[in-house]
């Protein structure tokens, strides 16, 4: 693995910023966050989270033991301790008389609507975790879930939690393909899936995609290797949302109904030790193979409690909260299902995208809840001022009282038109910085105490040590750049890579001994405030979906007629960044190309392969047939000069390459680009 500077963005312009938005006294007042968390947190930050902990969860078992980093890299947090997760997200609110607080209002894509209070999702979970045990989970058994953004698929996961069982959340948007190689990676005994969902006006199948993932010799036409062998699971379960017709595999499916219908709503949730796994979440590293995300209860409850009390200033009486992610991405973990619930909020949940059935849904979404805390992607509030201001504007945004960004850096024009247009001139925005592995916020401003800055996600998280280091790992000073590490374990770190404690070791600990690298680059403005540049390896952010070039890279040469692929993200008005693919085509192709158009047919049949082998979200942008690829002396793809090509810039310094005229060939073959 290499890693290429720390990004080209224009820095000049970011340490330029002056714009400053210091908490208004009214909101300051009714903060949660206040001044002396950082200083406290700093003090002791062993203590610190202790008391969080001890404060904003339910311990069956109190803990004595705060850390224990004597294995490093993994760490211990509170690891005497007992509780279960779902017992902390729902029950103990129905002990202490919340039962009649919302717990989900949930919006369908076709307009369908159904709430969910804290004592229902009490009944439904319970019934949910017996069904469970039925079909003979048990726990530390691992379950996949692979389910459009519906209630259910959080009573799954919290039906897991009660038992004990880790679930490994699959985006619904993933191919049979990926479902599969994360169901055998983990070896699940049990999917959890539907008939299908909405989707831009439409009912969209889920189920056949698990049956060809389970089965592939049932599906000759799919496109699953016919080879691949019988997989661990044992049963599907599978919720009807749609309605439509769907296969079914006697002895295997199970109507997720039916099987609640059966089942108790008495269930007396499992007490697991504090390092007891909750999840496994698959995401992109930067070879070919997913790499799965395991994060355990006790730290990770208390770190995604607390940022969300202190990140949002929620108030659990009064707030409607609503995060536009999905809980296929580690932001629907921490941020949709256990942070809001085990801090007894209300939320809003949405099935479908922004612009159906018409461009204002999600501003009509936030009067019609009366949504006072808004979580959601830049790609999307930039694509929402794409559409112009006169489509928000046309609706009730008064409510709002705190907006936050996740999953990408946002840009300092978006993020003033986010506080103006949606906040009204009148709400913190929060630039909130974290990942997959971090398991919840690290970086963040706190509202009520941080004065914003556009563009900036600012200051690390009280109890979290961050740092900006260069090559030697040493710290950079203020107006320098570098890499982003975290220099202390924190309690909702990742435990580790599923099945693969090597790699756990390589990707986040060898960069620079002793730290954990997060593969982003960062810099740190006059005022000592962190500003993220991006990545410096070879993933990408698309949509604030991450995606690694390999594994596109190994989807096309999958493809019968590609003999080579490079591909790089580059940079995307709306998307941050956007799939970019240079492919060599295998002799016997080439000469189809040849002819006028024939191009952009390599490229629809290439692109619908990237779907099927991965997902829509991987499907590159552009694909350009090239002759050859810039490779240095060793055979290293030079993925900077194809970026330089992507992004229609003066190709940079070719000097290392081992053949110099490469990037003249591909500049000449350029001149039809194949965009959609
Ligand atoms: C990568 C992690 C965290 C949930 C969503 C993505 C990028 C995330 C920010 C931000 C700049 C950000 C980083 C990070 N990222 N948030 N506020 N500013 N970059 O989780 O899929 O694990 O991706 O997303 O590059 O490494 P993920």
């Amino acid at each position: 693995m290499t890693h290429d500077a720390p990004s080209s963005t224009p820095l000049e312009n970011l340490l330029t910023e002056d714009r400053h938005f210091p908490p208004s006294p009214e909101f300051a007042a009714q903060a949660n966050a206040h001044g002396d968390l950082g200083a406290w947190a700093a003090a002791d930050p062993e203590s610190f989270w202790a008391d969080q902990a001890r404060e904003l969860l339910t311990w069956q078992t109190p803990f004595t033991e705060v850390l224990d980093w004597s294995g490093a890299p993994h760490a211990r947090w509170f690891a005497d301790g007992r509780l279960n997760a779902c017992h902390n997200a729902v029950d103990r609110h129905v002990e202490a008389g919340h039962g009649d607080r919302v717990a989900l209002s949930f919006e369908g894509e076709p307009g369908d609507t159904s709430t969910l209070t804290y004592a229902e999702l009490q009944q439904q979970v319970s019934r949910a975790a017996n069904a469970l045990v039925a079909l003979g989970v048990r726990t530390g058994d691992r379950v996949a879930i692979y389910l459009p953004m519906i209630p259910e698929a959080v009573v799954a996961m919290l039906a897991c939690a009660r038992i004990g069982a880790v679930h490994s959340v699959v985006f619904g948007g993933f191919s049979a393909e990926a479902l599969r190689s994360r169901v055998e990676d983990a070896e699940a005994v049990l999917v959890i899936t539907a008939d299908g969902g909405y989707r831009r006006g439409a009912a969209s199948a889920l189920k056949p995609a698990v049956d060809e993932a389970l089965d592939p010799h049932h599906h000759p036409h799919g496109h699953l290797d016919e080879e691949a062998g019988p997989t661990s699971v044992r049963n599907v379960l599978v919720v009807r949302r749609t309605g439509q017709d769907v296969a079914w595999v006697e002895g295997r499916d199970v109507w997720w109904h039916e099987a609640l219908e059966a089942a108790s709503e008495q269930h007396e949730p499992v007490w697991v030790e504090a390092e007891h796994p909750l999840f496994i979440l698959y995401t992109s590293g930067t070879t070919g193979k997913p790499k799965g995300i395991f994060h355990t209860t006790g730290g990770y409850l208390t770190q995604s409690a607390f940022t969300h009390l202190n990140v949002f200033d929620l108030k659990p009486e009064t707030d409607v909260y609503w995060c536009t992610a999905d809980v296929g991405w580690v932001t629907g973990h921490t941020y949709v299902v256990y942070g809001p619930l085990v801090n007894g909020a209300t939320q809003v949940i949405y099935e479908g995208t922004p612009d159906t059935p018409h461009k204002g849904r999600w501003w009509e979404i936030v009067e019609k809840y009366g949504v006072t805390i808004l979580y959601t992607a830049p790609t999307a509030i930039r694509t929402c001022m794409k559409w112009g201001e006169e489509i928000p504007g046309q609706f009730d945004l008064s409510s709002l009282r705190v907006l936050g960004s996740v999953g990408e850096p946002i840009n300092p024009e978006a993020w003033m038109w986010y506080r103006r247009v949606i906040g009204g001139d009148r709400t913190p925005v929060v630039d909130t910085w974290w990942q997959t592995e971090t398991g919840a916020t690290m970086i963040s401003p706190l509202p009520g105490v941080t004065a914003t800055k556009p563009g900036s996600a600012q200051t690390p998280m009280p109890g979290i040590s961050i740092d900006v280091v260069d090559e030697e790992a040493k710290s950079v000073p203020n107006g320098s750049g570098g890499y982003l590490v975290v220099t202390q374990p924190w309690p909702s770190m990742l435990r580790g890579i599923w099945g693969d404690e090597q790699r756990f070791k390589d990707t986040y600990w060898s960069r620079f001994p002793g730290l954990y690298f997060a593969g982003d680059g960062a810099k740190r403005d006059a005022d000592g405030d962190i500003w993220l540049l991006g990545r410096v390896d070879d993933v990408m952010n698309v949509s604030g979906h991450r995606l690694s070039t390999t594994e596109i890279e190994s989807a096309l040469v999958s493809h019968p007629m590609v003999a080579e692929a490079a591909v790089v993200g580059a940079s995307d008005e709306t998307t941050g960044q956007a799939v970019v693919a240079f492919v060599i085509l295998r002799a016997e192709y080439t000469d189809r190309v040849d002819g006028p158009g024939e191009g952009a047919d390599v490229a629809t049949t290439l692109r619908a392969h990237v779907t099927r082998e991965i997902g829509p979200i991987a499907k590159p942008r552009s694909i350009l047939v090239v002759t050859e690829l810039p490779k240095t002396r060793s055979g290293k793809i030079m993925r900077r000069l194809l970026r330089d090509v992507a992004e229609h810039r003066p190709v940079g310094d070719v000097t290392t390459l081992a053949d110099s005229t490469v990037m003249d060939l591909i500049a000449s073959g350029l001149d039809k680009p194949t965009e959609p």
